[in-house]
């Protein structure tokens, strides 16, 4: 069974394809198309919904093209006819259904991916199963060989990303309901607001875990909030005031910061630039284990299904695998982070389809069943 998934939620715009054997219940992933508009919103240090939205209208036809190219050379030729005229006859493709992301978001960006896809659903005449951006990125980690199977559920899902920071339950791999989440800024809103302050390149996830490595982890210890209070809530608002009142007292200053990272490069050698990064870092990580590692305890997990762009964070993933007594699953990088393959992958965990004329986007959208308290 083959579905398109497509993802515009925010500043990407992407379309995987994936292939689910029913027998052996593999997932393959056939293509996974990205087509990106940061280097625009680096520019802002944010970005920008309206050059987002706009950037994705450009590309989302072209990045479906490929994505179908890719997934199959032939994948116009299916009229037997035509053979010979491969990518000339544009046909209905060989997939079964189209996933698209409907929430939450941007509400321009998912109007993008949500009017496409029910475009394409009556043009090609394919079901279409609309998806919840954020169990996207959990069924992720269902697309590897080594993917979790039935005896490692009950599970604990963590989902980390820049817009959102939230733990799930799974009683199984097709129920998600929400046991806490972010009371302000997501873990990546937080790296990537520090990382401004200090004069890196949005989004600044990746570089602060770069320059970590050369910090010293004892030169700053930020808060940890709501650490050892009992509630699955995130807190990570705090943690800029922190920084900056840190980082202020040692007469930084972000424009002498910026101006210096760009003459001569991100220097890892710069101690306090590479130690208020350890700082940060260790604060989110040691938040982020703990708090999943309880609701581990409390649930009786057998696993941990984490994933998010900030899931890319290999110093995360570390502490996890020597922390967790429980297995640790998190998707390869190119999976962590927003794209179409995630939500193809969530729609065979979710095969409901829509009529295309009721599907609207809901920028809004959150989970459906939280756990009674
Ligand atoms: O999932 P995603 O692509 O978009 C949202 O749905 O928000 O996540 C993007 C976030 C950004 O905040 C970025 O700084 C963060 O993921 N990120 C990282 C790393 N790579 C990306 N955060 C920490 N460490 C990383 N290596
Ligand atoms: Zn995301």
């Amino acid at each position: 069974m083959k579905i398109l998934g497509i993802e515009t939620s925010c500043d990407e715009t992407s379309a995987g394809i994936i292939d689910f054997n029913k027998k052996t219940k593999e997932i393959i992933l056939l293509a996974n198309i990205t087509a990106t508009s940061l280097p625009l919103h680096a520019k802002t240090g944010g970005i920008i919904p309206e050059i987002a939205a706009r950037e994705q209208v450009k590309y989302i036809i072209p990045t479906i093209n490929e994505a179908l190219i890719q997934s199959c050379p032939k994948f116009y030729c299916h009229s037997k006819q035509n053979k010979k005229s491969c990518k000339k006859d544009y046909g209905i493709p060989d997939i079964d259904a189209i996933a698209v992301t409907y929430g939450p978001g941007l509400i321009g960006s998912l109007l993008v991916g949500v009017e496409t896809a029910k475009t394409l659903s009556f043009l090609w005449n394919k079901p279409l199963i609309p998806i919840n951006h954020l169990y996207g990125h959990i069924y992720a980690n269902f697309i590897n060989p080594q993917k979790p199977i039935a005896n490692d559920f009950p599970a604990i899902g963590l989902i980390v990303s820049g817009g959102h920071t939230d733990l799930i339950f799974m009683k199984n791999a097709k129920t998600i309901q929400w046991i806490g989440g972010t009371r302000d800024d997501a873990a990546g809103e937080a790296f990537d607001k520090i990382g401004r302050f200090l004069g890196l390149a949005y989004p600044a996830g990746a570089e602060i875990e770069k320059m970590a490595k050369n910090g010293n982890p004892k030169a700053f210890r930020f808060p940890r909030p709501l650490l050892n209070e009992a509630t699955y809530d995130f807190s990570f608002s705090g943690l800029k005031t922190a920084v900056t009142r840190e980082a202020g007292g040692k007469n930084w200053e972000t424009k002498r910061a910026e101006k210096f990272i760009s003459e001569v490069g991100i220097n890892e050698n710069n101690q306090l630039l590479t130690d208020l990064c350890r700082g940060t870092q260790d604060a989110i990580i040691e938040v982020l284990t703990k708090k999943t590692l309880k609701a581990v305890d409390e649930f009786n997990a057998k696993s941990i299904l984490i994933g998010g762009g900030v899931a890319s964070n290999q110093t995360l993933i570390e502490n996890f695998k020597r922390l967790s007594l429980v297995k640790v699953f998190a998707p390869k990088k190119s999976l962590c982070t927003d794209n179409g393959a995630m939500i193809a992958s969530a729609a065979i965990f979710n095969l409901k389809k829509i009529n295309p004329l009721r599907l609207e986007a809901n920028p809004e959208l959150y989970f459906d069943k939280p756990i009674a308290k």
